[in-house]
């Protein structure tokens, strides 16, 4: 029970990973701020957890600045004291960098960078007041290394060139902040997932986990333990790092 009355802000928490995440905290003592763009993904989250667990559900959309600095003064004016913030809010394109328009492009940008950055910036100026405080960014491994173009062949998901810049900038900005938090009493990691099934198609899957040294794609629950340990002070010496939880896969 690492989290006993931990009071944790997970973006994206609509999502395949954000609801595995969200579950695991409450499984350790958490209470949570659930937030995302869709209130119709918060709602199937939502749905998984024990009421009590609930602080309280947030529609805001990572990156809009005013949107952002809304919800945080929301959780402001709640009087709990926000120490765990997991950004986990983000999204991807699939199509070739052929077919990518400018807007597209800084769509991207502007949801996984900028909204990671906003998110950051109105976490640090509630945390700075309690002098305490963790964030967990999540990154990618494509933020680390290229994706490799044989194993997306024609089943159309190929990972793009702006969700590789965004989650670069995702793990970067992880290092800054660790180095400019740190005074404030606050640290800051990073989560690099590698491909995570959701039911992808079968020839994506299959050779996805063949490019793999561990010949399989993650379970969703397989990100939980770096995030949690990441989170909680079982790490308090660790900042600015970024763990890449990926069957092997950038390891070769
Ligand atoms: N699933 C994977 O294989 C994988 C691998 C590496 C990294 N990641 C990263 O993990 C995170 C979660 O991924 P997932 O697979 O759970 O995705 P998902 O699509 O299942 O969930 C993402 C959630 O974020 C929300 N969202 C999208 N744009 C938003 C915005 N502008 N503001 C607020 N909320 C917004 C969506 O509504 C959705 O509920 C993402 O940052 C993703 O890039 C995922």
């Amino acid at each position: 029970m690492r989290f006993t009355d931990q009071r944790i802000l997970i973006t994206g928490a609509g999502g395949q990973l954000g609801a595995s995440f969200a579950r695991s905290f409450v499984d350790e003592g958490a209470k949570l701020w659930l937030a995302d763009s869709s209130s119709e993904n918060l709602s199937k989250t939502i749905k998984l957890l024990p009421s009590d667990c609930i602080l309280d559900s947030l529609v805001f959309d990572v990156s809009k600045p005013e949107e952002v600095a809304n919800a945080f003064s929301q959780i402001n004016e709640s009087g709990r004291a926000l120490d765990i913030l997991v950004n986990n809010a983000g999204i991807g394109v699939f199509t070739p960098f052929w077919e990518r328009d400018y807007n597209e492009f800084m769509h991207v940008m502007s949801v996984n960078a900028g909204g990671t950055f906003l998110c950051i910036r109105e976490a640090l100026r509630l945390m700075k007041d309690n002098s305490n405080g963790s964030i967990v960014n999540i990154g990618s491994i494509y933020g680390v290394v290229s994706s490799d173009p044989s194993i997306y062949t024609d089943c159309a998901r190929m990972n793009s060139e702006v969700y590789s810049a965004s989650k670069a900038a995702v793990i970067q900005m992880t290092k800054y902040f660790a180095v400019h938090a740190a005074e404030l009493g606050v640290r800051v990691n990073c989560v690099s997932p590698g491909g995570v099934f959701n039911n992808q198609g079968d020839e994506f899957v299959e050779n996805y986990s063949n490019r793999t040294p561990m010949h399989r794609m993650a379970d969703e629950n397989e990100i939980c333990g770096a995030v949690k340990f990441l989170a909680s002070s079982e790490s308090k010496y660790v900042s600015g790092q970024n763990i890449i939880v990926d069957g092997g896969l950038t390891s070769w």
